[in-house]
């Protein structure tokens, strides 16, 4: 018998219990998101292992569940927040506000005046990635916390559309961040930090854009060093999961070891904030066989999660693992797993071997933790998928299934 490793890297979709997932399916119905808060911990375990001496924090956009912040709060993460909506979300799951940083990216003023209004209140710190940005906050009168993010000039990521540490549109340009940081000080903010993000999926082949945002970012702290008193430098997120079964996982104690030797000596904290890597395995994805039909090209799956309720295949064409949660024994075919809304897009996987699935059966999603129930939407009308929460084993509903009242819940009561 072999004994099982007590903090695996990665969790696959096979580790799980088909059973158990066929039940939670049977109880709770389909489309289900299923979340294993031991797993968030294990995850947040690992990643506080290698970055022992860093300041480790949760970005929530991965996953807001209110069981997620909180538990990764006790495991003592704080908050990175990219919206007025996060920092209140980290806030009501007791996320104290010394620990939450608001990452402003051309902050709508509805969520500059709710965030200086929260910060009355709560030591919150702010990140600006513009001078302009910096005037909305300063018009009013917020003068506490400050970070500022710079646009390293070197971008990673697993998909154009992901890739950040280059686009114009995030940070002020890196040859500019110690004139904004003087002219911060000058109007009486605190500045506490810098920060970088290059965007989502460090893998372990290819450390060398990493390497190279934390070392301009080392080179930067020691310059603006000289004449201010910075706390921490953030250089963000973006630790890549292996999505595809072949992929191995991410080796942390290198990232961390890579991340520091780049970074130098400089009397500032570091710190990393990544989302994806904490919730991306601890969650699957249930969904409903709603109809199989054969094609000359391939069998087409039809299932009752489509791009509403996953929509990183569609957007990204991002590889999600699909298992048949039974079938065993069954002729293999190659499937088109699609959904049930009415675009070309709305195809979950393609090409995929599976057990011949039958109508009512279900097929499990992996890797869904992360950027899955975030990403939702009620097109076609679609209600939102429930989420079942984990926790030592034990289901308990983390978020209610929307039922078709909410999707004219916010429509005026006109005589339309
Ligand atoms: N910090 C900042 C400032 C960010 O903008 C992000 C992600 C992170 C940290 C965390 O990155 P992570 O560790 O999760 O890769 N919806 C896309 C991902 C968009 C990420 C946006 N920013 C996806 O499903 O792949």
């Amino acid at each position: 018998m072999t004994v099982a490793e007590p903090n695996p890297p990665v969790r696959r979709l096979g580790d799980w219990s088909a059973a158990r997932l066929r039940e939670l399916a049977a109880g709770y119905g389909t489309p289900l998101y299923v979340l294993d808060l031991d797993r968030v911990r294990e995850n947040a375990a690992r990643v506080r292992a290698a970055f022992d001496r860093e300041e480790v924090s949760y970005a929530v956009k991965a996953n807001t569940t209110r069981a997620v912040l909180s538990t990764l709060h006790d495991e003592g993460l704080g908050a990175e927040c990219a919206s007025a909506g996060e920092v209140q979300r980290a806030l009501d799951a007791g996320v104290p506000g010394d620990e939450i940083r608001y990452t402003a990216v051309n902050p709508p003023a509805r969520d500059v005046d709710h965030v200086v209004d929260l910060a009355r209140d709560h030591d919150l710190t702010v990140t600006v990635g513009a001078a302009d940005t910096l005037d909305a906050f300063a018009e009013r009168g917020y003068d506490g916390r400050l970070c500022v993010r710079v646009n390293p000039g070197v971008g990673a990521g697993h998909h154009a559309k992901v890739t950040t540490g280059d686009a114009p549109q995030f940070g002020v340009p890196y040859d500019r961040a110690p004139g904004l940081v003087d002219e911060a000080a000058a109007r009486g903010f605190d500045v506490v930090g810098l920060h970088a993000h290059a965007g989502s999926g460090i893998s372990g082949e290819d450390l060398s854009a990493h390497r190279e945002l934390v070392a301009r970012m080392g080179d930067l702290a020691r310059s603006v060093g000289t004449d201010h008193d910075l706390a921490f430098v953030n250089v963000g997120g973006g630790f890549g999961v292996p999505y595809r079964p072949e992929e191995g996982p991410l080796d942390l104690p290198a990232v961390a070891a890579a991340t520091r030797e780049a970074f130098g000596d400089a009397d500032v904290r570091l710190g990393v904030e990544p989302g994806r890597y904490f919730v991306a395995d601890a969650g699957v994805l249930l969904t409903e066989v709603t109809a199989v039909k054969p094609t000359p090209e391939t069998t087409v799956v039809g299932v009752d999660a489509g791009m509403t309720t996953l929509i990183r295949p569609a957007l990204y064409d991002a590889y999600h693992e699909v298992r048949h949660l039974g079938g065993a024994g069954r002729e293999r075919i190659s499937a088109t797993v699609a959904g049930p809304i009415c675009e070309t897009a709305d195809v979950l996987a393609a090409d995929r071997e599976l057990p011949r699935p039958e109508r009512g059966e279900v097929l499990a999603v992996g890797n869904a933790g992360a950027y899955g129930y975030e990403m939702t939407s009620n097109y076609n009308s679609r209600p939102r998928p429930a989420v079942v929460a984990l926790d030592g084993g034990d289901p308990r509903l983390a978020v209610r299934r929307e039922d078709l009242s909410a999707l004219t819940a916010m429509e005026c009561d006109n005589e339309w």
